[in-house]
């Protein structure tokens, strides 16, 4: 399944993010306030589980989070999602992919793997700004399922069709959530109008 995340506020903050004109430090600040946002509408459905409370004028029955929380951010870019959906879910573990993506073939090279020991019980939040070709999404979710995840979900700034349909043919069991479907990749595999190298643009590198 995959939802774009209409909203007026992420279309706004990610238009600042497209502008080829934006710096290095409010790229990552609407990268953190649009994590956030999105965050609210991927943990929409998430299982609850009933509990009681104490309040101070008696007993509530009411709900708390069933699952284990767990993100999953691809570096680098990944890295940039973190924060801002962090401070909306306190409690959420966090598991890193370390993948790049080779410039002449596209395919990506992972060099670093680091979870906690719950994926297979947990909700795992996989983040990646970029959805570009899906090697990159569909590699690490290859990664998380081998070591047990099950449930899983994709959250990505910007996709091409391309990186959502291979997403989708590889992991029909993986919720996809974007801020934006954008039109096509270009002949180097670059999400076009997309926003450029999410990676260098967060950490200043080009
Ligand atoms: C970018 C991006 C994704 C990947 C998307 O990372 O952050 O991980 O490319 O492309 P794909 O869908 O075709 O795999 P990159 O490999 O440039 O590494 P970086 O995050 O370290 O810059
Ligand atoms: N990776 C990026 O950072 N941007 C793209 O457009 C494609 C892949």
């Amino acid at each position: 399944m995959i939802t774009i995340l209409n909203h007026p506020l992420i279309t706004h903050k990610l238009a600042i993010m497209r502008n080829k004109e934006t710096g290095t430090k409010d790229f990552r600040q609407n990268l953190d306030e649009i994590a956030g946002l999105m965050a609210y509408e991927v943990c929409r459905d998430l299982p609850v589980k009933p509990i009681t409370v104490e309040t101070p004028m008696g007993n509530c029955d009411t709900f708390a989070l069933k699952n284990d929380i767990v993100l999953i951010p691809i570096l680098r870019a990944g890295l940039g999602l973190v924060n801002g959906i962090n401070d909306l879910i306190p409690t959420a573990k966090v598991g890193f992919v370390g993948l790049y993506r080779d410039e002449e073939t596209l395919k990506p090279h992972e060099y670093f793997a680091k979870f906690p020991d719950n994926l297979k019980d947990a909700v795992n939040l996989v983040l990646d700004p970029m959805l570009a070709t899906g090697g990159s999404a569909n590699a690490a979710i290859d990664l998380i399922k081998e070591r047990g995840a099950r449930n899983i979900k994709l959250v990505c700034l910007v996709g091409a069709p391309e990186g959502v349909e291979a997403v989708e043919r590889r992991h029909p069991d993986v919720d996809v959530y974007l801020a934006a479907l954008d039109s096509h990749l270009n002949e180097v595999g670059y999400i076009v109008p997309g926003l450029g190298d999410a990676g260098d643009r967060i950490y200043g590198t080009k």
